[in-house]
């Protein structure tokens, strides 16, 4: 007997405590899936060679611009999650197609500061009302936040707000894209089937008031809209809200600072980049070189005599697979709120 009870109690403090070390295990796994999937010649980026000060200058250098090729887990990726991957942007090689497609997503994205904060100011406002508030009841954050994004994005792409029934599409196909990427449930095709049908009469009838990607075919238009637009941006604005709530939640002095300076933008700004840095909504990125590159270290931030002349410049060859993981990138959490790293821009 006393067995069975030392047994069930170690089972529920290894169920109970799963939230502190599964995340960090399935991570691993998945970097490890990655590497061996992609090749062991996968280039760690920060690592021995590479450090966090050559980082900035390789990720935005020329060169390191391919994307899935040779990426195999990459490929199976997105056919799992959007219709159509071989036109989502982040698949894409470099190249007119790619040219077009990125210009089509900056083009509908940029839109002036004050309009965006009025659309979403507009968008909670009239979601707030919707909900029950005086019942209290547990809540999925992600999922509480998905209809203020479907409903945003919506607006962005069509230029009205988004009917409910429509709504409710773009929801569905967002929160069984992510249920199935967490592995907590299957991919049901329908649901995104459902989507892709409603965008493709959308682009046949000329409803999206943007002009698409004229090197795509309708079909392609409707899958470049559903990928980056129902999908990515529902699932990664939802789950960004869901880290940053959780962050707040953590530490009552950032609650405090920002309901007692509401508009203290660069602040929020702060809260926001340690929120994902510490927190990162994505595994990993990788690149594929197309040509030699030569980068030299960035040592602005670096104590004096930590490097040597030589070793400040390194040298990657044509056609090495970089990895980049997403865990803090120099690989110290710090307080959200307390500014870290320095901004690109
Ligand atoms: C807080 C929210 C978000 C985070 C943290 C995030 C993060 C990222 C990261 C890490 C990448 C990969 C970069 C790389 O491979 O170097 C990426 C790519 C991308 N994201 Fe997001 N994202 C967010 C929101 C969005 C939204 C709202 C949209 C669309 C409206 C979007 C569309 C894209 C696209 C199209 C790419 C591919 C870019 C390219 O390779 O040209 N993301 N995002």
């Amino acid at each position: 007997m006393a067995i069975i009870v030392c047994c069930v109690v170690a089972a529920l403090v290894v169920i109970g405590s799963s939230p502190w070390w599964l995340p960090d295990i399935v991570i691993a796994l998945r970097n490890r899936i990655f590497a061996r999937i992609n090749g062991p010649e996968g280039l760690l980026v920060p690592g021995p060679q590479v450090t966090v000060e050559h980082f900035r200058q390789l990720y935005a250098h020329p060169a390191a611009d391919g994307r899935s090729k040779g990426a195999g887990l990459s490929d199976l990726f997105w056919y799992w999650l959007c219709p159509g991957p071989q036109v989502h942007q982040e698949h894409l090689e470099p190249g007119p197609r790619y040219d077009d497609v990125a210009r089509t997503t900056r083009k509908i994205l940029a839109r002036p500061k004050t309009e965006v904060e009025a659309m979403v100011t507009t968008v909670v406002r009239d979601y707030l009302k919707e909900l029950d508030l005086q019942r209290p009841r547990a809540v999925r954050l992600r999922e509480l936040m998905m209809p203020i994004w479907a409903d945003f994005y919506y607006q962005l792409v069509f230029d009205e707000p988004a009917p409910r029934a429509v709504r409710q599409l773009i929801v569905d196909n967002a929160n069984d894209v992510i249920t199935a990427l967490k592995c907590t449930g299957l991919r049901h095709l329908a649901v995104r089937d459902r989507l892709t049908r409603f965008l493709r009469e959308a682009v046949d009838n000329g409803r999206i008031p943007h002009p698409l990607p004229a090197s795509l075919t309708a079909q392609e238009q409707a899958w470049f809209l559903q990928g980056t637009f129902f999908n990515t941006a529902i699932v990664q604005m939802s789950e960004a809200m869901t880290h940053l709530f959780l962050v707040v939640a953590q530490n009552p002095d950032i609650q405090q600072r920002l309901r007692e300076h509401p508009d203290d933008d660069p602040y929020l700004d702060h809260v926001l980049d340690e929120t994902f840095r510490n927190y990162p909504l994505f595994g990993i990125a990788h690149r594929i070189t197309s040509a030699d590159i030569a980068v030299t270290a960035d040592l602005t931030h670096c104590p004096p005599g930590q490097y040597s002349a030589s070793a400040t410049q390194i040298s990657i060859p044509l056609a090495s697979r970089i990895r980049i993981p997403s865990s803090p990138i120099d690989g110290k959490p710090s307080a959200p709120g307390r500014r870290t790293t320095s901004r690109s821009g």
